[in-house]
């Protein structure tokens, strides 16, 4: 079976959800793609969006149609090529619906599982259980004839593991996007002793496809990239509960969520990211990872509390970010959880008085947005974090012991041999977290 035999019938299981819907973006684009080449005229294909939620799926078609037309209006030139035949598309307004409609009629909305019995190859996207994703994937392989690939986008679960228990013998392989999918350059590659070259090799033109980064990671519980967050936000939160010994912990969350984003100068803050993420989802990782691990406890009382407190972060069906560590207004913090009067206090209450106590940031002052563009990153993070060590403040401070902590992260994951190098932990967080510098990069050493 060729490259486009293989994207002739696709399936996308947990297609409703935060990274199912983005890996069934990028796949529908891919295989209309394919379709539209002069070779593949006349071919069918098929993508199953599978998802036990009707609601989710209504949305899911919603989101598709949107992110599809901003892909066309990328690329009117391509498309008019391959239109070249079709004297009635005239206007770029023509040719755009035209792909629309070739893409959205791949798509088959269902929540029907037994659509994956004909497919070639099964994304499996499902919620981050082990035994759920087992049963899944042993359950299709029982019932479809054709041997498919399976490519699962767990974010922690071992894959060796998988398929042992699924009894998938070299047809599953690791494919980890991040989210959200479509903007995220990286996908982590995971293989087993036993995964296919043949499987292996279709994954690597599939991400090439898509204009991923593939970084390989080692088959350990978390791979790379969550090896670094899940620590990370470890660190966050518990730095917050030392501040928390001399004030209150909404306001040290606020604190600890300023200095990770606008002195270390990330996209989000920390306890933003954990809610983007989710903190049911933050959670479940880290206790799929702490079996795995010695001489450490990827563990925190706090996530445990807020999970009883049923909040819970992640997003509405459409895109929309949900209430967690933090209360949003259109995308921006507004208020933290307050964990014993179980409501939100506003950060305009104390602001002012966390902000003065944290300090001035460093000069030259570039916010992630710009400085994830700056060319010679060396050129400005040095001195920008050389200025940040002189500094005497709780911010500097703080941001000094986050600045190593994720350096140490990252050379651990190296040592752990997770990672084969440490090129591969900054790409990652790079690529996959669209951090503007890598956590291994001395601009912290004394
Ligand atoms: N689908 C498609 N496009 C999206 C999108 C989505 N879900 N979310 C954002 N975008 C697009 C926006 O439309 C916008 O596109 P244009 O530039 O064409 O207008 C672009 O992304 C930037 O978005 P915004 O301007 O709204 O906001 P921003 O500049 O702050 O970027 C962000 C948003 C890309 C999410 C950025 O804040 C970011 O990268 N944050 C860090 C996210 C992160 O760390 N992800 C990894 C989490 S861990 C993980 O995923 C692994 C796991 O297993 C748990």
């Amino acid at each position: 079976m060729n490259y486009d035999e293989r994207l002739q019938h696709v399936s996308v299981m947990g297609a409703a959800g935060k990274m199912g819907s983005g890996i069934l973006l990028l796949t529908a684009v891919e295989m209309a793609d394919r379709s539209l080449m002069p070779e593949n005229k006349g071919k069918t294909f098929v993508l199953n969006a599978i998802d036990l939620s009707d609601e989710g799926l209504a949305g899911l078609m919603d989101y598709l149609r949107v992110q599809v037309q901003k892909v066309a209006e990328k690329k009117t030139v391509w498309l008019r090529q391959m239109y070249a035949d079709r004297a009635d598309l005239i206007e770029n307004y023509d040719i755009i619906n035209q792909y629309i409609n070739d893409v959205m009629r791949i798509v088959r909305p269902t929540t029907a599982m037994e659509t994956t019995y004909r497919s070639n190859l099964v994304f499996e996207a499902v919620s981050e259980n082990k035994d759920l994703k087992v049963k899944l994937l042993r359950q299709i392989d029982a019932n479809n004839p054709g041997k498919p690939w399976y490519f699962t986008n767990t974010s922690s679960v071992p894959i060796h593991i998988v398929e042992n228990e699924a009894g998938l013998d070299g047809r599953v392989l690791g494919f980890h996007f991040y989210n959200p999918p479509a903007v995220q350059k990286l996908v982590e590659l995971i293989v087993t002793p036993k995964t296919l070259a043949e499987t292996k090799a279709f994954a690597l033109d599939y991400a090439k496809a898509l204009g991923k980064v593939v970084v390989p990671s080692n088959d350990f519980a978390g791979f790379i990239g969550n090896g670094h967050f899940m620590r990370d936000a470890l660190h966050g939160i518990n730095e917050a509960l030392e501040l928390a010994k001399t004030r209150p912990l909404t306001e040290a969350i606020y604190m600890v969520n300023k200095v990770s984003q606008d002195f270390l100068v990330r996209p989000m803050g920390i306890f933003q990211l954990i809610d983007y993420v989710g903190v049911d989802v933050v959670q479940f990782i880290m206790k799929v990872m702490n079996p795995h691990l010695t001489g450490e406890d990827l563990h925190s009382d706090v996530l445990d509390q807020m999970m009883a407190l049923g909040v819970k972060g992640g997003q509405l069906s459409s895109g929309a970010q949900k209430d967690g560590f933090l209360k949003y207004d259109k995308g921006a913090p507004i208020a933290v959880y307050d964990m014993e009067k179980k409501s939100y206090v506003n950060i305009a209450d104390f602001m002012t008085t966390c902000d003065a106590a944290l300090g001035k940031l460093p000069e030259p002052y570039s916010p992630w947005k710009a400085a994830v563009k700056i060319k010679d990153k060396d050129a400005h993070f040095g001195p920008f974090f050389g200025s940040l060590k002189t500094m005497d403040t709780l911010g500097a401070k703080l941001a000094l012991r986050y600045g190593k902590r994720s350096d140490a992260i990252g050379r651990k994951l190296v040592a752990d041999k997770v990672a084969n190098n440490e090129q591969d932990v900054n790409t990652v967080m790079l690529t996959g977290f669209f951090h503007a510098y890598g956590p291994i990069n001395g601009y912290f050493n004394e």
